[in-house]
């Protein structure tokens, strides 16, 4: 690791896409990956929570504690590939915003940082009930679930916000685009340099 301070100026991003469970982060991130990919000139990587907590975060459990741990990991793997001008895509529930301002700071030593809101209402993520957590969480089988038992501090000013209650993974992902084609103009967002 280096510290040189002009690697702030890199070109390298984090996107984190921050939601409660099933709101629709890592459909969304797939299908932003696979565009990115082809787009991009230059490597993408995805950081989804749940991948993550199999192996970097394994032994990781929901206390406050450690699911700041686990965001900070994530957002050190995230800073990395920033500082190689790397763009890496990060689905994870983050439920604190203290970790997303850390993840912040971390990723802005070497690049930009912008956070996406997936905000699916609850009820909507419920109906879904993807992994079907949602009815563990209600009949007590599991504890400490985010938006059930345990927090989730919406982003008060998050760089964009998606309603994943409507229409597909395909066209959510299609606004992350949007606003990076629009945030790029004049910079080379896309390309190596
Ligand atoms: N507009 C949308 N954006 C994202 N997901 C959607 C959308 N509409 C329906 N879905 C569905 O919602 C589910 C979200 O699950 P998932 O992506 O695993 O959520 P998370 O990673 O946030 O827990 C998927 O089955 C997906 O197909
Ligand atoms: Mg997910």
């Amino acid at each position: 690791m280096t510290n040189e301070s002009d690697e702030s100026s890199g070109n390298g991003f984090a996107l984190l896409l921050t939601g409660l469970s099933g709101a629709g982060k890592s459909s969304i991130a797939r299908h932003l990956v696979e565009y990115l990919q082809q787009e991009a000139k230059r490597r993408v990587t995805l950081l989804d929570g749940d991948e993550v907590r199999k192996h970097l975060c394994a032994g990781l459990g929901f206390s406050r504690e450690d699911r700041m741990t686990n965001v900070r990991r994530l957002a050190y793997v995230a800073s990395e590939v920033v500082k190689h001008e790397g763009i890496a895509v990060c689905a994870i529930i983050a439920p604190y915003a203290q970790s997303r301002i850390a993840m912040r700071e971390m990723v802005q030593r070497y690049g930009r940082f912008y956070e996406v809101y997936v905000n699916t209402p609850i009820d909507v993520c419920e109906s879904r009930d993807v992994k079907g957590l949602y009815a563990k969480a209600r009949s007590g089988e599991i504890q400490l679930f985010t938006g059930i038992t345990d927090p989730y501090e919406a982003p008060v000013q998050p760089d964009l916000e998606i309603d994943a209650s409507v229409g597909s993974p395909l066209a959510s992902a299609h606004q992350i685009v949007d606003f990076l084609a629009h945030i790029s103009k004049g910079r080379q967002l896309f390309s190596r340099r």
